[in-house]
């Protein structure tokens, strides 16, 4: 399963990347005004310091709504760098950008995905990656983790090659349990992928081989 990390935020970015456990970065532009980034080169130079950090893909979100001003905004974006991929919602002309996309080979990400009915669009149009957003489901009391389900045994029944990118993680549990449903990729904030490192028996299990070697050194014992 690869890891993305759902941020715009330079420094944890390059945390992830030096994890060494980064596979790519999702971006929208809520995270981008997050980290106050706003107008054309801003924008434009911000993705670029992303593509610098990662040797994974990029999402970078179009703000159009129309099919073709979706088209020229997402052509713009992908010229960028080659780790680009154009993230575009889940409208109907949205899903005729990502079909025209597909078909001059440029990465999609079809984002704002809810439904299995919306994942099956994505992947008849032929999108890179379908993110169906978990958390933002489970906010309003309806199953994440049973859209993944429903995702995955569609993609499969089908052979459908669109990755299923879970969305809107919030937490491990949500990234264990994306794993064990065979989501492709996970989206989600550092916390979320540096939480998988924490155990207490892993903390107190340290301190006392840390304390006996530090003991036995003490005493002087030799190696045997
Ligand atoms: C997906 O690519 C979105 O950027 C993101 O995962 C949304 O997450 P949120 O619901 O935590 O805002």
């Amino acid at each position: 399963m690869k890891f993305f990390i759902d941020t715009a935020n330079l420094a944890q970015i390059r945390e992830a990347h030096d994890l060494g456990v980064l596979d790519g970065v999702t971006t929208n532009p809520s995270l981008m005004a997050k980290e106050g980034i706003s107008g054309h080169d801003n924008v434009i130079n911000h993705y670029k310091a992303i593509c610098d950090i990662t040797d994974g893909d990029v999402s970078a979100e179009v703000i159009s709504t129309t099919y073709n001003e979706m088209v020229e905004e997402g052509l713009a974006l992908a010229k960028l760098h080659e780790r680009i991929v154009v993230k575009v919602p889940m409208i109907k002309d949205g899903v005729k950008a990502i079909k025209y996309f597909t078909q001059q080979g440029i990465k999609t990400n079809c984002t704002l995905v809810f439904s299995a009915g919306q994942a099956l669009l994505a992947a008849k149009a032929g999108a890179t990656y379908v993110s169906p957003f978990i958390g933002r489901l489970d906010d309003v009391s309806t199953d994440g983790l049973q859209l993944i389900e429903d995702i995955r045994l569609i993609y499969d029944n089908y052979g459908y090659q669109t990755q299923i990118l879970a969305a809107s993680v919030r937490h491990a549990m949500h990234i264990i349990n994306c794993a064990k449903i065979g989501a492709d990729v996970i989206t989600g904030p550092l916390s979320a992928i540096t939480a998988l490192l924490k155990h207490p028996l892993t903390d107190s299990g340290l301190a006392q081989f840390l304390a006996d070697h530090a003991k036995a050194a003490a005493a002087g014992v030799e190696p045997v």
